[in-house]
């Protein structure tokens, strides 16, 4: 019998080198995208999917992750003098949406070794895993989709997308069958492999559904790619044990690891919003030298 799903894990304790020196004092899960860190989209997708309970993997240098899950009692007095309660109540908000936990991962050991953080606060309960730097827009979302699917497939669930060839040794690499046609039964996974060794181009992408016995997996799981302790090696462990399945959710993802990608994503993200949507588009257009279209001239 497959059991509700109401506890996630979000890494956050990764060093974000590659978008230095932004990330030097300040945790890359609190960059802004458009007007909120990256880490509320990530949130507010748990919030939605029915998530109750969240447990952050932190770091050194992570504090102001905490502080902003939680209220700001001096910023809501200043507030509270410009008659601006309905700010306090949106920033509230963002405080009460589920029971936040924070947890610190004492060694960069690898993504593999913080999931396995999480262990004494799950405990045997499944759990969903989703990645501080992916951020995805859906409806309905991804990880609303993810449960849907293991209420019906019980295993663990990792959310594929098909990555360009030369895009493989960035991702944990899965191959397999396909059941239907979002739906892969996975054989074999692969952390990082270069083009030539990839057995596909389906890429892990940030979110995961596990039963309790990946933590005894990631237990026994050494280094692998990188040095680190590999989250992907933990999976290929249930093998045989568990199911495994692919997803290719409905929606789109948006990665926020690398400098251009962070900027794409601040950019489509913001021409999504009404109220910066048309200013955008003529600032851009005037930018690149097009002509604008009659609407908004
Ligand atoms: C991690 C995982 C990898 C996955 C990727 C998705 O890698 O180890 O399997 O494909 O996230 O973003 P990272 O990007 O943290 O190096």
């Amino acid at each position: 019998m497959s059991q509700k799903i109401s506890r996630a894990v979000i890494p956050a304790a990764g060093l974000g080198t590659r978008l230095l020196p932004a990330t030097k004092s300040q945790p890359k899960e609190m960059l802004p995208i458009v007007d909120r860190p990256a880490i509320q989209y990530v949130v507010e997708e748990a919030i939605s999917s029915g998530i109750e309970d969240i447990l952050i993997i932190t770091g050194r240098g992570k504090r102001s992750l905490e502080d902003h899950f939680d209220y700001s009692i001096e910023l809501e007095s200043v507030l509270a003098a410009k008659d601006a309660d309905h700010v306090i109540d949106a920033l509230r908000k963002i405080a009460e949406g589920a029971d936040i936990f924070f947890i610190r991962q004492k060694e960069p050991k690898g993504l593999g070794h913080a999931v396995n953080c999480a262990h004494k606060h799950i405990g045997k309960e499944p759990f969903a895993v989703m990645l501080g730097d992916d951020i995805f827009l859906s409806e309905p979302p991804a990880l609303q989709q993810m449960i849907e699917l293991y209420q019906r497939r019980p295993g663990v669930i990792i959310a594929i997308q098909e990555v360009p060839a030369d895009q493989t040794r960035l991702y944990g690499i899965v191959s397999g069958e396909a059941l239907t046609q979002d739906v892969f039964q996975v054989s074999d996974l692969i952390e990082k492999p270069d083009a030539d060794k990839a057995p596909s181009n389906l890429a892990i992408v940030g979110r995961y559904i596990f039963p309790p016995e990946i933590f005894q997996a990631l237990q026994q799981t050494t280094a692998g790619s990188g040095g680190e302790i590999q989250l992907t090696d933990a999976i290929r462990k249930l093998r045989g044990e568990v199911p495994i399945y692919g997803y290719r959710f409905l929606g789109k993802r948006y990665d926020i690891g690398s400098r251009l990608s962070y900027l794409t994503t601040n950019i489509e993200l913001a021409l999504q919003r009404p109220e910066l949507r048309d200013d955008l588009l003529v600032f851009l257009k005037d930018l690149i030298g097009e002509k604008l279209p009659t609407s908004l001239t």
